[in-house]
């Protein structure tokens, strides 16, 4: 088949990712979507059975830390554009484990670089877009927001990890010519997250009765935006956004974490038909996480006036959607919380 372009999508098999690729494969039937993951943990292809026998994808198990592997697939594709998103994810695991996230984020990303200067001689109508996080501008007080020009401030290895990236990432795009955009996007939420993550980690709890891990006083606060909204975003930058720059992607959408944590046993106890109450009594406060960034909120006006992005969901609209996900999802949850997540979960949460 002949395609109008060929794009690559790392990570895919992950919580953003795997939206991010069913979208664009159902979205642009003449785009090859050619999707690559190491299949961690985090990564599941039952999160792509939607679109798994379309003709306009493929997926393939690679490593980014792998150059061999990755030298043959760029020999084998010649890609318009790459959108990166394969990454260590979890700022908890980085602190128990730094080193992996040095090698994926930093390292894989580097290597994914290399390939694109390698290959783009001419870089015309290519793109290289990095998916980051907020997190690099470190923590916020009781006012104020990140934007674009805010100074980086990663303060846990998973935060910086991502700084390191998009530092590279804008030095391929100054030295090299390399044709790059990043984005930085708060706390995502929705379908298919993997439940380390607290809303997914809170559901599941309470549909097992355990109790629910509050770090420190449950003061911290997250801005939240629904996972498909933050794909729609990533569509339009991809597609519409100019070379080099920055975009701010966030839902103005801030929430403490404790006030979170009650909406959500509120709306469990509706939906299991407890009484009313029940859940929020499995609340537990447990030590706080080290370094615990104390606020994260994101001015997304650059997006919006520019692209004219905004948020289609409401939140308590998404996190009804999402609760009804999970509970009628129940075998999906079963085969990833089983096996490693009990070891990770115990030990995790008796420290
Ligand atoms: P995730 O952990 O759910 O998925 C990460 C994916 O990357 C998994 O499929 C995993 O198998 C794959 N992967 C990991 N190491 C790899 C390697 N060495 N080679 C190839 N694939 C590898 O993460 P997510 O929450 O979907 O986040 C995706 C991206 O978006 C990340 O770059 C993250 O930093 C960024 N981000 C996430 C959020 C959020 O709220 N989750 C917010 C802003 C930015
Ligand atoms: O801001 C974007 C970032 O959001 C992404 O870059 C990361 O990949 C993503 O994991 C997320 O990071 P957070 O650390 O904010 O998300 P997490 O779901 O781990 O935690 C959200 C908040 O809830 C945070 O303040 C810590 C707290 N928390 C988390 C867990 C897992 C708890 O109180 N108890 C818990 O058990």
């Amino acid at each position: 088949m002949n395609f109008e372009k060929k794009i690559l999508i790392t990570g895919g098999a992950g919580f953003i990712g795997s939206h991010l690729v069913r979208k664009m494969v159902n979205k642009y039937s003449k785009y090859l979507i050619v999707n690559i993951d190491k299949l961690t943990y985090a990564g599941n292809l039952n999160n792509l059975k939607e679109i798994e026998n379309k003709p306009n994808y493929e997926f393939i198990n690679i490593d980014i830390c792998n150059e061999a592997d990755l030298s043959k697939l760029f020999k084998k594709y010649l890609f318009d554009g790459i959108i990166h998103l394969a990454a260590e994810s979890h700022v908890d695991r980085s602190i128990s484990n730094p080193k992996e996230f040095i090698l994926t984020n930093v390292v894989g990303t580097l290597n994914l670089l290399n390939e694109c200067k390698l290959q783009w001689k001419n870089s015309e109508n290519k793109c290289f877009y990095h998916i980051s996080t907020d997190e690099v501008y470190g923590s916020l007080g009781d006012v104020g927001y990140f934007h674009e020009n805010t100074s980086y401030d990663p303060r846990s290895p998973y935060s910086a990890s991502k700084a390191s990236s998009d530092h590279l990432v804008r030095a391929y795009g100054h030295t090299y010519n390399l044709p790059i955009k990043i984005s930085n996007c708060s706390n995502n939420y929705g379908s298919f997250q993997f439940p380390e993550k607290l809303i997914p980690l809170i559901i599941n709890n309470i549909k097992q009765h355990q109790p629910l891990p509050i770090y420190g006083k449950g003061e911290n606060i997250r801005d939240w935006l629904w996972v498909e909204d933050h794909a729609n975003a990533i569509d339009l930058i991809f597609h519409q956004g100019k070379l080099g720059e920055t975009y701010n992607i966030g839902g103005h959408n801030e929430w403490k974490n404790i006030d979170l944590v009650h909406l959500l046993c509120d709306i469990m106890d509706r939906k299991l038909g407890n009484v009313k109450g029940k859940s929020r009594g499995l609340i537990t406060y447990v030590k706080d996480r080290a370094g615990h960034d104390m606020r994260y909120a994101i001015d997304a006006s650059k997006i919006e006036e520019e692209l004219g992005f905004k948020p289609s969901v409401d939140f308590k609209e998404g996190l009804e959607k999402t609760i009804d996900w999970y509970l009628e999802n129940e075998e999906w949850l079963t085969n990833v919380t089983s096996g490693d997540y009990q070891n990770y979960y115990s030990k995790h949460y008796q420290q």
